[in-house]
């Protein structure tokens, strides 16, 4: 399916996945590969290489094979690893560095195509150890750090090495560098969203062929993305909506209202009961997390019984976290859509990923393209484990009702004074712990609730968002004087890292 795009090959920098943002951030498509895959990304217009945590002159480092990159004849970009192992393979003289450069650098372009159009001695920044001694024969110096130092060369009319990262945000014009690249690849299709929709839909149709469709949907953005272009693709299909009970206000009822109004069937399996019997007396996060997912998949699976297909919304960013096994993110997060009894399937070619190669804003994207409500698609992120994740320790029914009151009047107050669209994702967790208050002339002793709203690009970072004080304040007697069991209420100032978003 994927022609003429930007083959991305991944050395395991931990920007390496910011490169394909930033590349489809500029409308073109992009496509992450192993270095052993080099082969499989077929007519890409373009290849960047990326960086890496290895020394190009260790045995056994990542490797790709030269010939067939130069057989593919298109503009290769390599970035920092990426460079030195084009320096290396090219003829040139790679040592290892005892000291890493890490921080910030001025760049002096020298007359390169790759610099059009940037300012003088732009920020552009460094995370490397080796460093290139001595230059391939045939490369010319494309530009030099403040002090003279080469940071980028030209290998060949359309090969270039940087020695920096463009993908982050510290490197200033890095995005300017980019789009200067991909100038140089005139097969670069720009990516449209109308046209990969068209293309889902077919490969739907093929790879179902005439097989019922089973697929989970939950009311959030890429379930509903999932089930309503199953509906398109009018292939024979079953949506299944597992209520856990860990659910919000009314959500339950929302989430089949809004499946009605979207024309899509669905059948919704009760299960909160089940649920709470199973967390009675848990409080372990890990733990609660694990009965979680292991019993939604035991219920999923009775209602799918005999399934044919399974469709699952699995985006990029979790492909390449699983795929990723060993990194810090796929220790931190359980992905329940990687368990065994879906990877029996998969090995059978019996499941479904149509939006695997899409990051979320791509996904909102698709939706519209869909026809699916802006106020469908512009719904905060909801974790699978629901609620339990913001009620710390032991999860009970009254705990749960003292969430769901307070989430329901923050939620609705961020959307009545036009601050819900603003934020990443806004939540309301329960402080387990219960303090002194006076409420009327009583001693009150109570629970506490902490109210949470961040800012992000992708939820891999965040940041708390500054909402006005006066508006806080509203909320805060909202809460105090409508919802019964608490006495106080907070709010969490604290970033990711060190913080997660979630309380569990
Ligand atoms: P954290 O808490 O890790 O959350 O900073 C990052 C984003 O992921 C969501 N989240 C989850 N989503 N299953 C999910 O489907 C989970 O177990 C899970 N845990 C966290 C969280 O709401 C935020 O958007």
């Amino acid at each position: 399916m994927v022609r003429n795009h930007i083959a991305v090959i991944d050395f395991g920098s931990q920007y390496t996945q910011l490169i394909v943002r930033r590349i489809r951030e500029l409308g073109f498509f992009s496509k992450l590969y192993q270095p052993g895959e080099l082969p499989a990304c077929g007519e890409p217009a373009a290849v960047i290489l990326s960086g890496g945590p290895r020394s190009v002159t260790e045995e056994g480092a990542p490797d790709i094979d030269l010939e067939v990159l130069r057989a593919m004849g298109v503009p290769v970009l390599g970035v920092c690893y990426g460079m030195q192992l084009l320096s290396q393979k090219l003829g040139g003289y790679v040592a290892p560095g005892n000291t890493r450069e890490y921080g910030p650098a001025r760049l002096v372009p020298n007359n390169s195509p790759l610099f059009d159009g940037l300012s003088p001695n732009s920020q552009i920044w460094m995370s490397h150890s080796d460093t290139v001694k001595q230059q391939p024969p045939g490369a010319t110096v494309a530009g030099c750090n403040q002090d003279g130092v080469p940071v980028a060369l030209q290998f060949a009319p359309q090969w270039f090495g940087i020695q920096f990262h463009p993908e982050v945000s510290h490197s200033h014009e890095g995005i300017k560098i980019l789009a200067n690249f991909l100038k140089l690849a005139p097969h670069a299709e720009p990516f449209r969203i109308e046209s990969f929709k068209a293309e889902l839909i077919a490969m739907i149709q093929e790879r179902a062929h005439g097989r019922e469709i089973v697929c989970g949907v939950s009311g959030g953005v890429d379930s509903t993305v999932l089930a309503v272009l199953l509906k398109e693709a009018k292939v024979p299909h079953r949506a299944i909506f597992v209520d856990t009970g860990l659910m919000r206000k009314d959500e339950a009822d929302e989430v089949e209202r809004q499946f009605q109004q979207l024309g899509v069937r669905i059948q919704t399996i009760h299960a909160g009961e089940r649920f709470l019997a199973a967390l009675a007396g848990e409080g372990d996060p890990e733990k609660k997390r694990k009965i979680i997912g292991n019993l939604f998949i035991d219920v999923f699976w009775e209602a799918a019984a005999n399934v044919e297909m399974l469709a699952q919304g699995t985006l990029y960013p979790d492909v390449i976290e699983s795929a990723t096994s060993g990194s810090i993110a796929s220790k931190i997060k359980t992905h329940h859509n990687r368990v065994d009894r879906i990877m029996d399937l998969a090995k059978e070619g019996r499941v479904l990923e149509p939006l695997s190669e899409l990051f979320k804003d791509e996904v909102r994207a698709l939706g519209r393209a869909l026809h699916i409500p802006a106020d469908i698609l512009g719904r905060h992120p909801f974790p699978g484990p629901g609620l339990a994740v913001r009620c710390p320790g032991e999860i009970t029914e009254d705990k749960l009702s003292i969430i769901r009151d307070a989430d329901a009047i923050w939620m609705g107050m961020l959307k009545s004074h036009g601050l819900y669209d603003k934020v990443w994702q806004a939540c309301a967790t329960l402080i387990p712990v219960k303090t002194v208050g006076v409420k009327g002339d009583e001693r009150s002793y109570e629970f506490a609730i902490s109210l949470r709203a961040v800012t992000s690009e992708d939820a891999m970072t965040a940041d708390w968002a500054r909402l006005p004080y006066d508006f806080l304040a509203q909320v805060s007697n909202a809460i105090l004087n409508g919802v019964k069991g608490i006495n106080r209420v907070l709010y969490d100032i604290s970033t990711k890292p060190p913080a997660s978003i979630e309380w569990e």
